[in-house]
């Protein structure tokens, strides 16, 4: 169509023709958007079911019309169809093709309806089987930290603040605290579906139509709850994209700082736990290394999924209502979150079952940097009646002591500590240990082990439920 145009001098370089072809390269979404190709045809089929019930379009040609979809189905699932970039997008791809299959009965499939409301409607359809898929997902990951968090329900380990050690916890608590987190991912994934579940079919370009369609039809056959109540905003609303990015931004910001204490647990200074090597790399030069590489690629693809929702949010903040082609932008922002979201979940599910926990190193490191100072000056307070700030105070005292002798609060003589305080009695050794620290812990969300049991068997029975809150 465009031979005779040679290409700008000045720009053009890289196309074989004038503006035609760069219009196309600019205009056709076919690249990306052939991923809605599923939900394009059941949209359609809907479409064409509710036409023929309304008396829109007569039986016959419905039925021409869901063989031809079926046929372009299968054409695309065994690879043989052929996608073409003049033909814009999967909207047009399909149609044309259905028209080279059963002839004028397919201009009839686009009646009532209009690329503005197809589109939406696919998009929601996809994007509400991404939410499914990701809920499927966080169900796993939960499940593989409750397994680590039962098993190690009074494996003891420094509980940490500022990265400094601060006191002991359980390792099976810390491991709740990321089921917490993931729980709350996946009640966003579930509140976001439930939000989103409105079929725009119908709303046609932007007014709705004079053809007496039944929405409430289409929405059902759909599975969605209900027909979308504003044709305007049907078109022109993107908030189910932008919710599921920003919950799958959160989910990716709690598996980055999961990734990097995996990073920093599976150090040799650490050494805390050890990666399968299913999920580390040797590294080409040094033989004794074992890199946890996927927990670090799991960290730096936070950043893409965090920026596909700045993205898409910039290119829906200054658009009037109600469509605009601006809109076409925003597949590949959420196609590129979820697909990197979901290998992010699957490689921290899989991390997250296969390593193995060095105890003794955790509990090694549990009981340095006086982690257990707080149980002295709450024995203090509780056992020589000690106002709070004095018995951190006689605990300071204590903790330079040992300092400077080079041993952990629990190995000072009782004379030593009554030196500092006469009040002391060695009832005091029974609170020094790290697991009586850890037993002591009791309160509602504590570390103690049979608190973080009960906090176990909570989530085990509220994931049966399936419960939202
Ligand atoms: N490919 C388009 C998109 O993804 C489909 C809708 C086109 N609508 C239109 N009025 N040009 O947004």
């Amino acid at each position: 169509m465009n031979e005779n145009k040679t290409s700008n001098q000045m720009w053009g370089g890289r196309f074989a023709s004038g503006p035609a072809a760069i219009m196309e390269a600019i205009n056709a979404s076919i690249s990306f958007d052939k991923k809605l190709y599923a939900q394009d045809i059941r949209g359609s089929i809907a479409h064409s079911e509710m036409l023929a019930e309304t008396g829109i379009i007569s039986r016959e040609d419905q039925e021409q019309i869901a063989h031809g979809l079926n046929t372009i189905l299968s054409e695309i699932e065994s690879g043989k169809f052929e996608f073409s970039a003049q033909l814009e997008d999967i909207h047009m791809n399909i149609e044309a093709r259905l028209a080279e299959l059963i002839g004028p009965a397919a201009g009839r499939l686009h009646t009532a309806r209009s690329r503005n409301d197809q589109v939406a409607v696919d998009f929601r359809l996809w994007v509400k089987e991404e939410l499914q898929r990701t809920d499927a997902a966080l169900v796993a990951l939960i499940e593989a930290f409750l397994a680590k968090a039962e098993a190690h329900a009074a494996t003891v380990m420094p509980g940490f603040t500022h990265l400094q050690t601060a006191q002991p916890v359980t390792f099976g608590h810390h491991c709740m605290a990321y089921v917490e987190m993931f729980a709350r991912d996946l009640s966003r994934v579930r509140d976001a579906i439930e939000r989103m579940d409105e079929s725009p079919l119908g709303a046609a370009a932007l007014a709705g139509t004079g053809f007496p369609i039944d929405r409430h039809m289409t929405a059902k056959a759909l599975g969605f709850r209900e027909p979308s109540r504003n044709s305007i905003d049907s078109v022109s609303d993107r908030d189910f994209a932008l919710e599921f990015m920003s919950l799958a931004a959160i989910c990716a910001t709690h598996l980055s700082r999961l990734a990097e204490e995996i990073v920093i647990w599976s150090t040799p200074q650490f050494g805390f736990i050890r990666l399968s090597d299913q999920f580390s790399t040797g590294s080409s030069i040094m033989p004794q290394k074992k890199n946890p590489d996927a927990a670090e690629l799991v960290r730096a693809k936070t950043g893409r999924v965090n920026g596909h929702l700045i993205g898409l949010l910039t290119v829906m903040k200054g658009l009037p209502l109600a469509y605009s082609k601006d809109m076409q932008e925003d597949k590949e922002a959420v196609f590129d979150a979820a697909e990197t979201l979901d290998l992010m979940v699957a490689a921290m599910t899989g991390m997250v079952s296969d390593m193995t926990i060095n105890e003794q190193a955790m509990k090694k490191a549990a009981g340095s940097g006086y982690s257990t100072a707080t149980d002295l000056a709450d024995w203090l307070v509780r056992e020589a009646g000690m106002p709070f700030r004095e018995a951190h105070h006689v605990t300071g005292r204590a903790v330079a002591l040992a300092e400077q002798k080079k041993v952990s609060l629990e190995k000072l003589s009782l004379e030593d500590l009554k030196a500092i305080d006469e009040r002391i009695t060695d009832a005091v050794f029974g609170v020094l240990s790290v697991n009586a620290s850890v037993k002591s812990r009791a309160s509602f969300g504590g570390t103690a082990p049979a608190e973080v049991r009960r906090q176990i068997r909570y989530w085990r029975s509220r994931l049966k439920r399936g419960a939202r809150r």
